[in-house]
């Protein structure tokens, strides 16, 4: 595929949708055109499948869900992923894959064979390039999500169905993450979290800006 795949990965609060963000408005002031997407809700009809799984007030089977987020991300692969890539763009998508691996496999406890077999049929073996994942205590993840739904956030965000597991499902997940930045340090680069929102985002673009020179989307000499 001549374009670049780029995903987004972390628990909960982590911060990584904001980062997206202020990358993305970095990108697109350095004539960058980066597709900007996300799992489960990349697709219109992706939309639909994020506002019923994620709905506080449904009861979602786990192998329902598992097969939900899977159909998500197949229509997310065949009808924006793979155009965007065959077209030369770089995509950065909040949530892919391993996000299957670290909630359903890790967080639920389905096998790491069904796991990888359900992923397998749903990207058609699309894996990325570069993979930031970011990364914070339980602690801090567990205060920010709740300050979401609180404080000057009041009513705005609600808390989604995931978010409202108990610590040791959130435990579960971040070492799994953690487990497939360790097995696979080159696609897995690891951000620590915990500072403010600005060191973050100086750490991704540490990260990101020479890897898309280092492939031509982006020019030597970019604006900060
Ligand atoms: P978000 O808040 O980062 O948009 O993610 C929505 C929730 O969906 C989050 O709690 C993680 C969860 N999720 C899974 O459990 N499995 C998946 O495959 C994906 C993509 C997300």
């Amino acid at each position: 595929m001549p374009g670049t795949f780029i995903t987004f990965e972390g628990i909960d609060g982590s911060g990584k949708s904001t980062q997206l963000r202020l990358l993305g408005n970095f990108l697109r002031a350095n004539g960058c055109d980066a597709l900007l997407t996300r799992e489960p809700g990349g697709t219109t009809l992706g939309l639909r499948l994020r506002a019923a799984l994620l709905d506080a007030m449904e009861e979602v089977d786990p192998l329902t869900e598992l097969l939900v987020f899977a159909a998500d991300r197949a229509q997310h692969v065949r009808r924006m992923l793979r155009p965007a890539l065959a077209a030369g763009r770089v995509v950065i998508s909040d949530r892919y894959a391993d996000a299957t691996v670290a909630y359903q496999g890790a967080g639920r406890g389905f096998s790491p064979e069904l796991i990888s077999q359900i992923v397998q049929l749903a990207t058609e073996g699309l894996k990325p390039d570069l993979t930031l994942l970011f990364d914070l205590s339980i602690d801090e993840s567990t205060n920010r999500t709740a300050r979401r739904s609180t404080g000057k956030n009041a009513g705005k965000v609600p808390r989604d169905r995931l978010d409202i597991e108990h610590a040791d499902f959130h435990t579960r997940v971040r070492d799994a993450y953690l487990q497939i930045a360790l097995r696979e340090p080159e696609r897995v680069k690891l951000i620590e979290t915990s500072g403010p929102v600005e060191c973050t985002q100086e750490r991704v673009r540490e990260i990101i800006v020479p890897y898309l020179q280092s492939r031509g989307h982006l020019a030597m000499n970019y604006v900060r």
